[in-house]
């Protein structure tokens, strides 16, 4: 085995070389399209579906606060984003900037964990959306048979059970139409994204503005039922409360489970290489989509909170019963059908990054290159393995439970996180002159910040999340060994030990 080679780096130089070349995907993004993907990946499941539960069971009306330190969070992580994806805008987002940061073996377990993010948080949000959509179509008087309407498992007290249906049959569907949308082209794709995330953002601006009459102030007290933390590491405890399945409670606990609500912003940077003007446009859309949302989260989070006490919300469907529970049942019908056209368009954007992803490891040989990295010659779209992951998704979304899937989503994205910030450090030592157009601000600290706020979040999730992360990266090391190790194109040349500027 040659070692040097799991530390070899790839050329930025080069890299920018290689964009030139023509298979590459067609540059049709401005700045507001990229904004609009930004908002239209993160505002989804997370508010829609999540924050019922966390509030009533995890962190009480101190869940506004949870939704601020997870923004932060995310605001740290995306600076750093930002300043990769203007120093090179290709596809492949977090896993380029590694390979040319940290080497091969960095950037093969950054790839592989951003696979695990997109897929994997897609699942997530199909789980999701069948909830909302058969809401709706209930009001219709239609409902799926009990053997198609939920995943074949719960997990309950440290286990699966089973629940008595088959498969989630219209989580399965909805991640078929998204594949093939997909498989026909970006262009499209992004038409269609505007449309819906201009409906959900329409839905979350109306229950703010309609809900804030029927907030009685006095259901925020107390404000922090559960405590501010919520700490264990890989299952001792360490600060705040546990429930009766011994995972933490409080504040923290709150904001590392609602983190998946932000999770989606840094796909802009996957879409470098569509976008018009990437050095620009792409820094600005990772952060305004971002600022955006934090502000519609806190004011969402305080309607609910205020609307209904804490201990009283509704876990599966928080928002639209609270508007039921008021007395104005009309207005669940609205977030219903809107939740059901956000939802969806955070599916796509999460199924077109998983390929992408694919993509920039199969031009390196690290995944078989005829499959992942071939481009359809009519709808210059990585097909083949679109059609891969939308496999991979149906199956993880019509089988598993949507706690399970967003605890394991959010454990692997906070972890690309840290690796991006440590890249960002590590970057400015190495090549301290190559140019950036985007500079993070306040570096060492923002990157410091960001790299102990995901680490501290990863510690507030349930253990057993740890363990899952752990086999997932250990399959991947195994794939790297087995074949990319031995495919790598860098490999075939010199490896380049530093970046000129
Ligand atoms: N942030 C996305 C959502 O909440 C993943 O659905």
């Amino acid at each position: 085995m040659n070692w040097s080679q799991l530390f070899a780096r790839k050329d930025l130089n080069e890299l920018l070389v290689d964009m030139k070349g023509d298979q590459r995907l067609k540059r049709c993004l401005g700045p507001v399209n990229l904004t609009s993907l930004g908002v239209g990946a993160v505002i989804g499941a997370g508010i829609f579906v999540a924050t019922g539960k966390a509030a009533s069971e995890t962190a009480g009306p101190a869940l506004m606060i949870s939704y601020i330190v997870a923004g932060m969070t995310c605001i740290f992580a995306a600076l750093c984003y930002a300043e990769f994806a203007s120093m090179a805008p290709v596809a492949g987002s977090a896993y380029t900037y590694a390979y040319i940061t940290m080497g091969e073996l960095f950037a093969w377990i950054i790839g592989w964990d951003l696979v695990l993010e997109y897929a994997v948080g897609a699942a997530t949000v199909a789980n999701g959306w069948s909830g909302y959509f058969q809401t709706v179509i209930s009001k219709a008087g239609l409902h799926f048979p009990s053997s198609f309407n939920r995943a074949t498992v719960v997990f309950e007290n440290d286990q699966f059970v089973l629940t008595g249906s088959y498969f989630n049959l219209p989580a399965v569907l909805i991640v078929a139409i998204m594949t093939f949308i997909l498989v026909k082209g970006i262009s499209e794709s992004a038409g269609f994204n505007a449309l819906m995330v201009f409906i959900k953002v329409a839905a979350v601006v109306f229950v703010i503005l309609v809900g804030s009459f029927y907030i009685h102030p006095e259901n925020w007290t107390p404000f922090a039922p559960y405590g501010w933390t919520g700490l264990n590491i890989f299952g001792y405890h360490i600060a705040g409360e546990t429930n009766a399945a011994h995972e933490p409670v409080g504040m923290l606990a709150g904001a590392a489970i609602i983190f998946f609500a932000y999770i989606g912003f840094d796909s802009v940077s996957t879409h470098a290489e569509e976008a018009r003007n990437p050095q620009r446009d792409v820094p600005i859309a990772i952060i305004a989509s971002l600022l955006i949302c934090t502000i519609l989260y806190v004011a969402v989070v305080a309607v609910l909170t205020g609307m209904v006490k804490y201990d009283q919300i509704d876990k599966d469907s928080g928002i639209s019963s609270a508007f039921k529970n008021a007395g104005i049942p009309w207005a669940e019908v609205i977030i219903a059908t809107a939740g059901v056209a956000g939802i969806t368009s955070v599916l796509l954007v999460m199924m077109l990054s998983a390929p992408r992803v694919f993509l920039a490891m199969a031009r390196d040989g690290l995944v078989p290159k005829a499959f992942f990295a071939d481009v359809h010659p009519t709808f210059r779209t990585p097909w083949k393995s679109t059609i891969a992951i939308g496999v991979f998704v149906a199956f993880l979304a019509g089988f598993l439970p949507i706690d399970a899937l967003l605890h394991l989503t959010n454990i692997g994205t906070l972890f690309a996180f840290v690796i991006v910030c440590a890249a960002v450090l590590v970057m400015r030592y190495t090549n301290p002159d190559a140019p950036r157009p985007f500079r993070c601000p306040l570096v060492p600290l923002v990157p410091l910040l960001g790299i102990g706020a995901c680490l501290t979040l990863m510690f507030s999730l349930p253990a057993a999340n740890w363990l899952r992360l752990i086999a997932w990266m250990g399959l991947g090391l195994a794939i790297y060994y087995f074949y990319g190790m031995k495919h790598s194109t860098l490999r075939k040349g010199p490896a380049t030990p530093t970046i000129e500027s």
